[in-house]
């Protein structure tokens, strides 16, 4: 007999038309706040309102749909992101939206009414690419967006505030975005792995336990321009090679570091010119470590390391702060009743923790969140390779409707233990 991979076949069909919103044709490239957003949240706002969501949009560029289940006094919210990192792959982000919206469809169609609302949430911007923010959609969710991203500016100078005016937000309705923590029961994001340690371990899916935390920097070295043929080696301030020790050293501090990874993923020099000694140079630093501890730790090294390089050069250096996410720990009952749910549905019990950032982060401000891995073929992500099977997808999915199914709202679960006790013959 073979498997029922409705679920999965769908989704991953969504996934391929979402594929179609995009800044870069020929690639998947959809920034925050961009045309190909405002193409994604029309195409899913279709699909939610197929699925019988009551679908808004909210000043911050969420796109957020809701089944009521009868005025139900919890919420339980679902989702991921919809913006990606240039020339991404089709799953990250999109495959939590899609597979979260699988579930509700599928509750529906069978008629099925839980004991608490459910909001499907399309953020848009979880990858920070455009702007030097990020994870402002679940910030402001969370009530913990800071007014100051607003000024934020994109590589064409224009602001935050700017451009989601432009896409017809109201910012000042942001801060009403935040949810009240008495009335949000979990949040679950399913997402691809976009590591290779399921698809080691021969598995589907895993619970995640922790996500790790991130610190991102944007360093400049300012050094004098020459004429590459007449200053002689020993009298350079070369801002560029100055970026290069650094950028070496950045990379050996992090081999030595256990568990820390580090990246320089953008750089620039002027004035640019092939026979020009470069004057400045600017450089992306991303920092990552499971424990605040080690983060910082790493942080402060790294650090010292680059004012030493750049006091030996006679460059100036600046390392200015752009973003800051504190590893986060999911809930522990959150993670035994996911776990719960993949045994139900046939797959071993694996928890591993996530090396990559996501908008739970940012959630668990407002409630207790748990996320669920998908395998991720080759380990491969942020890059057009990023492959998943249909059968994991479905298998997602169906993992997913199961835990909402046997969910119980805290409140709900305090009530029916009170209830129990009174009846405890005296
Ligand atoms: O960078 C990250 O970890 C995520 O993909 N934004
Ligand atoms: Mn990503
Ligand atoms: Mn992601």
């Amino acid at each position: 007999m073979t498997a029922d991979l409705r679920l999965g076949e769908r989704l991953m069909r969504r996934l391929d038309e979402l594929a179609r919103d995009t800044d870069e044709p020929g690639g998947i490239t959809r920034l925050f706040l961009s045309p190909a957003h405002r193409a994604a949240m029309t195409r899913l706002r279709r699909w939610m309102e197929e699925a019988g969501l009551e679908v808004t949009e909210d000043a911050i560029g969420n796109l957020v749909g809701r089944v009521d289940n009868g005025g139900a006094d919890a919420t339980f919210i679902l989702g991921s992101h919809i913006d990606s990192v240039r020339d991404a792959g089709r799953y990250d982000g999109g495959f939590g939206v899609l597979s979260a919206l699988e579930v509700v469809d599928a509750l529906r169609r069978a008629g099925t009414r839980l004991p608490f609302a459910i909001e499907v949430v399309a953020f848009g911007d979880e990858e920070g690419v455009r702007f030097p923010t990020t994870l402002s959609g679940s910030r402001a969710l969370a009530g913990t967006f800071s007014p100051a991203s607003l000024s934020a500016r994109d590589p064409s100078g224009l602001a935050l505030g700017e451009a989601l005016r432009g896409f017809g937000c109201d910012i000042a309705a942001i801060a009403a975005i935040a949810r009240d923590p008495a009335e949000i029961c979990g949040y679950l994001e399913s997402h691809i792995e976009q590591g290779p340690v399921l698809e080691a371990e021969g598995l589907a899916l895993g619970v995640v336990t922790a996500i790790a935390g991130t610190s991102r920097f944007n360093v400049t070295l300012t050094g004098e321009a020459g004429h590459a043929g007449t200053v002689p080696m020993g009298r350079r301030k070369d801002a560029l090679a100055g970026a290069a020790a650094m950028i070496c050293a950045v990379e050996a501090q992090a081999l030595a570091a256990a568990a820390v990874v580090a990246t320089v993923g953008v750089i620039e020099a002027l004035p640019g010119a092939i026979n020009v000694i470069p004057a400045m140079a600017r450089f992306s630093l991303d920092l990552r470590a499971p424990t605040d501890a080690l983060r910082l730790g790493a942080v402060a090294a790294i650090e010292a390391r680059m004012r030493e390089i750049a006091a030996e050069r006679g460059l100036g250096i600046e390392i200015a702060p752009l973003h800051e996410a504190k590893a986060t720990a999911c809930d522990p009952t959150l993670i035994e009743a996911l776990s719960q749910a993949l045994a139900r549905q046939g797959h071993p019990i694996f928890q591993l923790p996530s090396g990559a950032g996501h908008d739970a982060m940012a959630m668990a401000a407002l409630c207790p969140v748990v996320m669920l891995f998908a395998r991720c073929e080759g380990g491969i992500s942020h890059n057009p390779a990023e492959a998943m099977s249909v059968a994991d997808a479905d298998a997602a999915t169906r993992v997913m409707l199961d835990f909402l199914v046997h969910y119980e709202p805290p409140a709900r679960r305090e009530r029916r233990a009170r209830g129990a006790a009174r009846q405890v013959p005296a």
